[in-house]
């Protein structure tokens, strides 16, 4: 593996799995692994989850990490070619990746989509201008399509909590005060199709997500007889595709409640807004799996970091 930026990274999601899973059994296994060796890890938004698992799934490996809110503890940043730089980034990406590059032996990195434009997010262009300018392993902490390292972790929860029986999964869209970005539902959806799993979706109308990702997927609007039905709910709110960044008009309570769920598990990417995407009973009954999942993110980053320190030895 080079790089690990989209789950079409995995080359054999099932092997990921079991593996990230048996180094939840013994963590320090490989402690030595990363001696000597950096991971850099670059923060365009906010995070809790990701940049501690990241970090705690290095030091498990024996690396140093590096930590940095880019334009908040760095200079802003200019992406674009050709520009003359007499406003407010101080520093271009042609400098600041080799540079970066000379610190670290791996870089991760989280970038946002801006919201405004589908074409331009799909680009991912912070991404790409890395994977461009860098000559050392990239990791995606998330990007404005794709929270890899989230979805294997979420792979990973289902493994343990149903083993080889086959759940019946609802992705379920969830209401949220802002219009979000569709990187959880797209990397979750992604990992589901790989792994053949027993999954459907549902969302109000106008919330459709890239039709090829929801290709051969039931898709439905039906959201209390979808969860009636499911033995887990992903619950994940996301902006509107065809008016991408929009927030659309929803009659209906999305929430999820105990009374929605029936005997379903219930999961979330976190961080999750208590009482709006779902209620407080939810995620104090025993039925939540956030905690665990949160959990898996350790690990899953270590296998990541594991495949690309052994593939650059
Ligand atoms: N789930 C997740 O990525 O959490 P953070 O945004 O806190 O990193």
């Amino acid at each position: 593996m080079k790089h690990y930026l989209s789950i079409d990274d995995l080359k054999q999601p099932h092997s990921a799995i079991e593996q990230a899973l048996q180094l939840k059994t013994n963590p320090l296994q490989n402690s030595g692994l990363g001696k000597g060796k950096t991971l850099i890890l670059l923060f365009f938004n906010n995070s809790l989850r990701t940049r501690l698992s990241t970090a705690k799934a290095a030091q498990n490996l024996g690396l140093d990490v590096l930590s940095l809110n880019v334009g908040a503890d760095s200079w802003q940043l200019e992406f674009t070619d050709g520009t003359i730089m007499d406003q407010g980034k101080a520093e271009h990406i042609r400098e600041a990746v080799p540079v970066l590059c000379q610190y670290g032996d791996l870089i991760g990195l989280r970038s946002f989509g801006e919201l405004q434009s589908l074409e331009e997010d799909l680009r991912e262009p912070v991404l790409e201008a890395f994977k461009a300018l860098s000559d050392k392993p990239l990791i995606n902490l998330e990007s404005a399509f794709a929270h890899p390292l989230q979805a294997l972790a979420d792979a990973m929860t289902l493994q343990e909590t149903f083993g080889s029986t086959k759940p019946k999964i609802t992705l379920s869209w969830a209401p949220h005060p802002r219009p979000l970005p569709q990187a959880v539902p797209t990397s979750f959806l992604r990992m589901m199709k790989t792994l053949g799993a027993d999954i459907q979706v549902c969302h109000p109308p106008g919330y459709e997500l890239n039709a090829a990702l929801t290709e051969g997927i039931e898709v439905r609007s039906d959201q209390a007889a979808c969860l009636a039905e499911s033995d887990v709910v992903y619950a994940k709110s996301w902006c509107s595709t065809e008016q991408y960044g929009q927030h659309l008009p929803i009659e209906e309570s999305w929430t999820i409640s105990l009374e929605k769920l029936k005997e379903a598990y219930f999961m979330h990417c976190l961080p999750v807004r208590r009482n709006v995407v779902v209620q407080d009973a939810v995620l104090d009954s025993s039925k939540s799996l956030v905690i665990e999942q949160a959990n898996n993110r350790t690990y899953s980053a270590q296998w990541v970091l594991q495949e690309l320190l052994k593939s650059k030895e």
